[in-house]
This record gives structure tokens, C-alpha cells and sequence, in this order.
């Protein structure tokens, strides 16, 4: 296994930038999940790691060895790609031997490292059929069991999932989660779905145009949200984000005001705080009044969405069936530590609680 070093690696297309400086340490064994919106440069990312795409800056170590000049055959990492790339004309066998057929290995050995692979992925009845023959679940498991059949130092994924449907996505984020445990391997995992983020990574890098936003536990990303950005991609629903303004203690917002905050900040602020932590009634802490707008039943949880009577709307998440009703009044509170101040001009974080 290996830890993985990027450090200031820029990537242009053309005109097209698509890394700005990118600094991120993966250590020994973790599991890297890269999170972003479309085209924020996680593919290109993963590609550089690989060897894939070569930085126009920066540099590239695997543990200490600068590996940035090196091809992708003298790194030793695998990916899977989000469309599997299965040889169509190989059956499942062949395909899941074929980078070790690349690599000379002798014929027992493969045999003993593709049935190795194949149970693992739990597709040993699966070994004579051809990639058209597959379902896309199975196929996903042939493609991860390539990966993992060199034993790499470095497991790349890109969105391996995205073709499956919704039941087999939660599924395999587990088994995937719990596959990497096993081999204790160095992984790299990208997707723009929070949630398997949240399952997969030890770690998360937030990113958003070439940029890396924070990098952090689930607990940090979704507790302590670095900037607007992670704060409203984090969380279903988004955090909510109102204007407000901090003068001698006193925390003014949506025509409420809150007294005794400890934040460093004055003037004008982003106030954050997110719909699940917004409490029905009047108790300590930001109280807000407003008028039901509208209401969604999910069954185990209910979304209520509010016009507050400053005319700002925001979005209250409570978990199970909630007695209100579309057209009436309501009292809310926001609780002290589920208060996010923002600075309005940068979006970067000021305070968690007040
Ligand atoms: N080979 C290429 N030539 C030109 N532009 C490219 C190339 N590869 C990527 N880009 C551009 O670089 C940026 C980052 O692309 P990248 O594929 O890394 O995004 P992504 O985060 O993986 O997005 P998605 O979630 O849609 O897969 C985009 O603006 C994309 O259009
Ligand atoms: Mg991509």
C-alpha cells in the first residue's frame, strides 16, 4: 500500500483549467472519496493519479517516490472506470486475467488470483459468460474484480456506481466500503452523491471548479462546513442561509434578534443553519415566526417549508409525521450550536454555534 501526495497540480485543457492547485494527502490504507458537482475536475483528478494525465504543474508522490514522470504500468494502482470498459469479446474469466496476462504472471498463479478475486466479488458461477450476458450489477463486480486482481497499491474509482439503480447503489457503496477494509488498500473513490460519500469515505474532499474546498471527515464536512459552498452541497435538505447582522452581541436576522453571541464577527454575516436542526416551538435560541407554505410527507421524515414574516424562506426537516398544516402560523427555533456564521463576502466560515 501506499499514501498518495498532490501538491499544487494544475491541469489545463486548452483554455480550459481544470485543477487550480490542488494540495491533497491520501495516507496509507484510507479511503479518499473526491465530491463535487459536474466538471469540477474529480475524472481528471483520478486520472492524474493514475498517470493517465500528466500536471502542467505540480507534482505527484506516492509515499516519498515522485512518481509524476512515471507511466501508468510503473505505478501500480487499478481503476474503475464509470462505464466499467469490459472487453466485450472476453468472457468474464479472461477479462478479470487480463492485467495479469500484461504483467507475465504464470498461468497457475493467475488461475489462483482470478478465483481469489472472483469470490471476493462473489461472481465465481460467473467466470464463462461474456460481458453481454451480465447484468449491470454483475458487470460492476467483473470491473472491480480486474481492479483488484494486481492487488494495487492504489484503488481508483470513478463513480463506479451510477449505472446501477437506486436498491444496488446502497448496496454496493456498503460492500464497497467493507471491500477496501479487507484489503486495507489505498483508495481514491470519486462521486458527486453525498450520501456515498458520507458511507465510503474515511475522508472527504469537497471540490468545486478545480478547486478543493475542504477535506475532512463526514463528521467535520457536514458539522463544520468551511465555506457556503460545502455547507449548502452538504445535507438534505440544504442548509439554510439568511442574512443577518452581528453589532455588541446582539445577532439580528429575518426581523429576530438573538442576544449574548460570542463570534469574533461584526457587521454583516451569512446565518446558516441547517433544516434538521430547527426545532417546532419557542425555546432557547433564534426564535423565527412565519406561515406554513407547504408540506412534504416522506413518511419517516417530514419537510415543512416556511415563509418567514420577514418575507425570507427556509425549510424545516423533522424526522417522522408532523402535525401542521399549509396556511398556518408557526414558531420555530434555531438552537444556539446549530448556528453557522459566514462571512458575506468570501462565503468562508466564521463560527459554528453562537
Ligand atoms: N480531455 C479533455 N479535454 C478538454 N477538456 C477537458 C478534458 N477532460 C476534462 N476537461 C474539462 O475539465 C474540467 C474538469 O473535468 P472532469 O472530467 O475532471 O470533471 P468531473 O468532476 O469528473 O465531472 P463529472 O462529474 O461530470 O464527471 C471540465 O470543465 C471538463 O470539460
Ligand atoms: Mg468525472
Amino acid at each position: 500500500m501506499a499514501s498518495v501526495r498532490l501538491e499544487g497540480v494544475v491541469k489545463r485543457f486548452g483554455r480550459t483549467i481544470a485543477l487550480r492547485g490542488i494540495d491533497l494527502e491520501i495516507r496509507d490504507g484510507e479511503s479518499m472519496v473526491l465530491l463535487g458537482p459536474s466538471g469540477c475536475g474529480k475524472t481528471t483528478t483520478l486520472r492524474v493519479i493514475a498517470g493517465l494525465e500528466r500536471p502542467d504543474e505540480g507534482r505527484v508522490y506516492f509515499d516519498d517516490r515522485d512518481v509524476t514522470d512515471l507511466p501508468p504500468r510503473s505505478r501500480n494502482v487499478s481503476m474503475v472506470f464509470q462505464s466499467y470498459a469490459l472487453w466485450p469479446h472476453m468472457k468474464v474469466y479472461d477479462n478479470i486475467a487480463f492485467p495479469l496476462k500484461v504483467r507475465r504472471l504464470p498461468e497457475s498463479e493467475i488461475r489462483k488470483r482470478v478465483r481469489w478475486a472472483a469470490e471476493l466479488m462473489e461472481i465465481e458461477g460467473l467466470l464463462d459468460r461474456y460481458p453481454h450476458q451480465l447484468s449491470g450489477g454483475q458487470r460492476q463486480r467483473v470491473a472491480v474484480a480486474r481492479a483488484i486482481v494486481v492487488e494495487p497499491e492504489v484503488l481508483l474509482m470513478d463513480e463506479p456506481l451510477s449505472n446501477l439503480d437506486a436498491i444496488l447503489r446502497v448496496k454496493m457503496r456498503s460492500e464497497i466500503k467493507k471491500l477496501q477494509r479487507k484489503l486495507g488498500v489505498t483508495m481514491v473513490y470519486v462521486t458527486h452523491d453525498q450520501v456515498e460519500a458520507m458511507v465510503i469515505g474515511d475522508r472527504i474532499a469537497v471540490m468545486n471548479n478545480g478547486r478543493i474546498m475542504q477535506v475532512g471527515t463526514p463528521s467535520q464536512i457536514y458539522k463544520e462546513p468551511a465555506n457556503t459552498f460545502v455547507a449548502t452541497f452538504i445535507g438534505s435538505p440544504q442548509m439554510n442561509i439568511l442574512e443577518g447582522f452581528v453589532d455588541d452581541g446582539k445577532l439580528v436576522v429575518a426581523g429576530s434578534e438573538l442576544l449574548g453571541v460570542e463570534a469574533e464577527a461584526r457587521g454583516r454575516v451569512l446565518v446558516g443553519f441547517r433544516p434538521e436542526r430547527v426545532l417546532i416551538g419557542v425555546f432557547d435560541g433564534l426564535v423565527l415566526e412565519g406561515v406554513v407554505d407547504f408540506v412534504e410527507s416522506l413518511g419517516s421524515l417530514t419537510i415543512i417549508h416556511v415563509a418567514l414574516d420577514s418575507g425570507s424562506k427556509i425549510v424545516v426537516s423533522i424526522s417522522g409525521e408532523a402535525d401542521v398544516e399549509q396556511g398556518s402560523r408557526i414558531r420555530l427555533t434555531v438552537p444556539r450550536d446549530a448556528i453557522h456564521l459566514f462571512d458575506p463576502e468570501s462565503g468562508s466560515a466564521i463560527t459554528h454555534g453562537v
